[in-house]
């Protein structure tokens, strides 16, 4: 059984301007000891998916079940969540100051967390575990930077040190959302190998949020792709990225700087992120698809499983099933296309051309 199971989530936040759909059933399950990565462009929904599972969404609609070993976080009260967040599950923000309070020195921060959490350690205990930790995430000199201040750390031992705090209580799960995204390449990828070395030694699961599939390529077991509050495809990572399915996911893997998408160059998607207000019909995706046939613009394509893939290649699209980048699966969704799309969605498809146009597809 899944460590995590979440089910049907459906988050959406009543505003003056309308509702907004953030999460539209969105279902993902993450093993013990593995990553589950989570990616879409601004928007989509990634941060909410979470976030709503720890009651960190005030004021938002929520339904779905997310079973965390066996308790529904849903159904939990504040106080119950309390025990729950850091302890058994933490999270790790793009932004190291929105967990570290620029007051207080780190080791204090750390050493009061593991004190909040369990009243029969003390203070010196506290301190020593924080030493330690700082030295699991290699923060150099760490029985003397133990009293620095945030402020006195770089953006790269920020963001070790919030990693050592998520760390403190032995969580099952860390949620990493864009924990990467501030820092620089080389940093970026210390972090990164940081958190698996970490995940290996204490067999903790991660589910790592990012708008880049490239930071996920070499870390997660399986993805789930985002687009408008819905999962678009959902595979193992080796499927992801050799066997892709949904016409939004090829377009993130070919504007990956380098990748070796079906073209061979950066193109990036035409168009933005749908309004979640006013969620377009059919698949939320079609304003912007280059393969959208008729049925796209009026019925929304179920997630299905395809037959590829080890784990359960799922997509949402009216595409047929064969997948890939190859010429041979271009070629049985240029049919697909060609005998599916004859009036409105000729249209659309004329002004998603039109968009890639103007903005080049050649980087
Ligand atoms: N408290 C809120 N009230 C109203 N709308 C919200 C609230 N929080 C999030 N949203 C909206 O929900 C949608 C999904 O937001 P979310 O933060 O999950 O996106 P994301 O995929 O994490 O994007 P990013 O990559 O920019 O972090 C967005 O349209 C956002 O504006
Ligand atoms: S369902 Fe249609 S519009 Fe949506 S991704 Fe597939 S082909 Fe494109
Ligand atoms: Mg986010």
């Amino acid at each position: 059984m899944s460590l995590l199971e979440v089910t049907d989530l459906h988050v959406s936040f009543p505003t003056s301007d309308g509702l907004v759909q953030a999460v539209r059933g969105v279902s993902f399950r993450v093993g013990r000891g593995q990553t589950l990565g989570i990616v879409g462009e601004s928007g989509s929904g990634k941060t909410v998916s979470t976030q709503s599972l720890l009651g960190l969404t005030p004021g938002a609609d929520i339904s779905g079940s997310a079973m965390f070993d066996e308790v529904n976080l849903l159904a939990l009260g504040e106080d119950q969540m309390r025990h729950i967040r850091g302890a058994q599950i933490a999270a790790i923000f793009q932004d190291p100051l929105t967990s570290l309070h620029p007051l207080y020195k780190v080791g204090w921060q750390i050493a009061e967390m593991i004190r909040a959490h369990d009243h029969s350690v003390t203070k010196a205990q506290a301190r020593t575990r924080a030493v330690d930790l700082l030295k699991q995430v290699g923060i150099p000199e760490a029985a003397r930077r133990v009293n620095d201040y945030p402020h006195q750390f770089s953006g790269g031992m920020r963001q070790r040190a919030m990693i050592a705090m998520a760390l403190s209580l032995n969580p099952k799960l860390i949620v990493c959302d864009e924990p990467t995204t501030a820092l620089d390449a080389t940093v970026q990828a210390q972090i990164l190998d940081l958190l698996l070395r970490l995940q290996r030694d204490f067999d903790t699961a991660l589910i790592m949020i990012t708008h880049d599939l490239g930071v996920i390529a070499d870390i997660a077991d399986s993805v789930m792709v985002m687009y408008a509050g819905k999962a678009a495809e959902y595979a193992d990572r080796r499927t992801l990225f050799y066997q892709p399915h949904h016409p939004y996911t090829i377009g993130l893997l070919e504007s990956i700087p380098g990748s070796t998408g079906a073209a061979e160059r950066l193109r990036p998607i035409p168009g933005q992120p749908p309004s979640l207000i006013n969620v377009p019909s059919g698949c939320a995706f079609h304003p912007r698809c280059r393969y959208v046939m008729d049925r796209c613009i009026s019925q929304t394509p179920p997630l299905i499983t395809l037959e590829s893939g080890a784990g359960g290649h799922q997509s949402a699209c009216w595409l047929p099933a064969a997948t890939g980048l190859g010429a041979e699966a271009e070629e049985l969704r240029e049919e697909a296309v060609a005998a599916g799309r004859t009036g409105r969605a000729k249209a659309v498809a004329e002004a998603t051309a039109a968009t890639i146009e103007a903005r080049g597809s050649v980087a």
